[in-house]
């Protein structure tokens, strides 16, 4: 058996605005999906799923396209789950030209789905790495990013972005802009996530973006500013120590005025929502230096930046707010369990 693990990520800046050519800064942070696989003599392909907000299930199918019979859960969501399953196992059997592989799977998660922390795309890093690996295949974290990437783009009809996929295969903190994607310096940042217990529609909430953009000036000036506050954003990671044990407050406070900036532009595309608003407004008034929704909005999940307990129990508190927990920026990406 194989076992690796990949970090989900949150958006520190550029969501929405990285569809457009815009730069984005995704951070990947301690929260990890599990994917252990042991390779099998005939070509079936068993995956058993837990902790993945779907009270766990177990699919068996053969051959190299899953048709996935009746099981004891929300058919849709076992239906998105396995899609991108299947995308990962199609990706490591070509990795490993070894079309007829067959596998045993499981996966755990301890991020939420759906939420805007790169769930699916760690899932389907850890599901590469661990699948090659089995099948003798050592793959790079970049070659791994490459077709977890090809993986997503192919369920998600051509709208995903290499953001997700590369920063879970990568670890630490990314910049992307277009397909350009590289991991810069960044000092540990005091991450808190306030999730709502929900999930957006990426698609819709994309198409919504896509099409206030196309009727009016002023939401094409918006995504253009949000590149903007991007660039501001780099500028000050770049210029910390990061090597340093806590990051100064001057940057601290300089990151959280850009977050609230890019929230507000965020809410202004239409894709914020009730709960993620109360979040972030709970947020900063518990002493954060700075809170935004993450990934794609719509419900899901805001980060902010605190160092002190204080964010974290503030949120607790909130209306709207199902969990809130602490999520250090995660150094490593992708890596072996065992
Ligand atoms: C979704 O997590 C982030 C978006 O920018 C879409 C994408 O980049 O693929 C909204």
């Amino acid at each position: 058996m194989t076992v690796s693990s990949a970090p989900g990520k949150v958006y520190l800046f550029g969501e929405h605005a990285v569809v457009y050519g815009e730069p984005a800064v995704p951070c990947a942070v301690e929260r990890r999906a599990t994917v252990s696989v042991t390779a099998r003599d005939d070509d079936h392909v068993r995956v058993r799923a837990e902790d993945l907000s779907l009270n766990g299930f177990t699919v068996e199918y053969r051959g190299s396209t899953g048709d996935h019979p009746d099981v004891d859960v929300p058919a849709p969501l076992v239906e998105a789950a396995m899609g991108y399953i299947d995308a990962a196992v199609a990706q490591a059997r070509d990795a490993a030209d070894a079309p007829d592989a067959g596998f045993d799977i499981t996966v755990e998660s301890d991020i939420p789905l759906g939420a805007g922390l790169g769930s699916s795309a760690a899932v389907v890093v850890a599901g590469i790495d661990a699948a090659t690996r089995e099948l003798g295949v050592e793959l790079s974290p970049r070659e791994i990013a490459e077709r977890a990437y090809r993986a997503e783009h192919e369920v998600q009809d051509g709208q995903a972005s290499r953001a997700d996929t590369f920063c879970s295969a990568m670890g630490g903190a990314v910049r992307v802009e277009g397909d350009d994607c590289r991991t810069i310096d960044a000092p540990p940042l005091p991450f808190v996530i306030g999730f709502d217990g929900g999930a957006g529609d990426t698609g819709a909430l994309v198409a919504g973006v896509r099409s206030l953009r196309e009727e009016y000036d002023f939401a094409a000036d918006t995504v253009s500013t949000i590149g903007d506050i991007v660039r501001r954003g780099e500028t000050l990671l770049a210029e910390a120590d990061p090597d340093a044990d806590e990051p100064p407050e001057e940057l601290l406070s300089e990151l959280g005025r850009f977050m609230n900036f890019n929230h507000g532009l965020l809410e202004a595309l239409g894709v914020s929502s009730r709960s993620l608003d109360s979040m972030v407004w709970a947020a900063r008034e518990a002493g954060s230096y700075g809170a935004k929704l993450t990934g794609a909005g719509g419900g899901g999940c805001i980060v902010a930046l605190d160092p002190t307990p204080e964010t974290q129990t503030g949120l607790q508190f909130t209306p709207g707010c199902e969990d809130a927990f602490r999520a250090e920026l995660a150094t490593e990406g992708v890596r072996l369990e065992e």
